[in-house]
Order: structure tokens, then sequence, then C-alpha cells
């Protein structure tokens, strides 16, 4: 028996904020997923969704729009896209597993977790700080409206389920966001 975890269901605020408290729901449920007396299976499906949603709404909405506004690069907007496309690998590598008491499963973890912080650092520095030094108050909100409205259709869409985890690495492995550095291909 399992108790839905609460992910959250703003429907608008400044968007630095919304990202932020995503964040620290990000910490909190890697804690969680840390922890054997936990229910790790809950709590590795609710990251799930939570990771796809955010990402999705960061990709579509914000990115591009600092991007517009010149608070970040084209370079640093891809690299994000690169991080949560490791992300997304390592979270599947997460759900792939059958049992959660594992050393398999252990092991799954301590990558995710190594995946997901370093990307939270790098974007609060890289990313949001341009935001809130470059980027209005309205247009803050209007990003708001815009990332919480996709977060929150991901969500009621399943999108963390495994099939759909499982469709999103494929097509970042298509795109080359998987690319290691030491590989060779140069097609873009
Ligand atoms: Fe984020
Ligand atoms: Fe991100």
């Amino acid at each position: 028996m399992s108790t839905p975890i609460d992910l959250g269901r703003p429907v608008s605020g400044d968007v630095i904020d919304l990202i932020l408290e995503d964040h620290r729901r990000f910490e909190t449920l890697l804690r969680d997923l840390r922890d054997s007396t936990s229910d790790r299976d809950g709590v590795r499906k609710a990251l799930a969704a939570l990771h796809v949603a955010h990402a999705e709404a960061e990709e579509k909405h914000v990115y591009p729009k600092l991007q517009r506004k010149d608070a970040i690069t084209e370079h640093e907007a891809e690299h994000g896209e690169e991080e949560h496309a490791e992300g997304h690998e390592a979270m599947l590598a997460v759900l792939e597993l059958k049992g959660t008491d594992t050393q398999a499963f252990d092991d799954a973890v301590e990558e995710l977790a190594k995946v997901i912080n370093h990307h939270l650092t790098e974007e609060e520095l890289t990313i949001l700080n341009p935001a809130r030094e470059d980027v209005g108050e309205q247009v803050r909100a209007e990003l708001g409206l815009a990332f919480a409205t996709e977060r929150n259709q991901q969500l009621d869409a399943d999108c963390g389920a495994i099939d759909n985890v499982r469709r999103i690495v494929k097509a970042a492995e298509r795109e080359g966001l998987l690319d290691d550095e030491e590989d060779e291909g140069s097609d873009d």
C-alpha cells in the first residue's frame, strides 16, 4: 500500500521560484529513494514523473525564452538538454530494475543522484542566475504560467510511465544528446 506522493500543482508564479521548488522536490525524492525503509517503488515512479514533466516544461518554454532574451546562450540551452537526457537515461535504469532491495538498485540510484545533483547545481548557477539578473518580473510570471501548465499537463498524461521514459531516451539517442565526449561522431 502506497500513499500517492504529492508533487505539487502550482498553476502560476515566478518561474524561478517554481523551478527551485521542484529542485527541492528532486532532492527530497532522491533522499527517500536512498532510504531502504521507504516505498522505493512509489518514490521512483514519482521521481520519474517529476523529472520528465520538469525537463519538458523547461525545454519547451524556459530555455527558448531565456535564449531569446539573451539571458543564456544556445550552447547553455543545449547543454541543459543533454543533462536532461542523461537524467532520463539514469532514471530509466532505475525504473527497469525489478527489485528495489538489490545492489544493482543502489548502484543505479547512486548514478541517478550524481547526474541529477550535478544538473540542479549547474542549472541554478548558469541558467537561473542570469534569468534573475536579465529577465523582468512580468516575463518571469508569464514563463511561470507556461512552465506550470506544461508541467501539469505532462503529469496528467502519466509522463513518468516506463514506456514514455523509454521513448524519450530513444529520441535523445537519435538526436545525439547522449553522445559521450570521446565519441568521434561529428555529424552535427
Ligand atoms: Fe530545473
Ligand atoms: Fe533542468
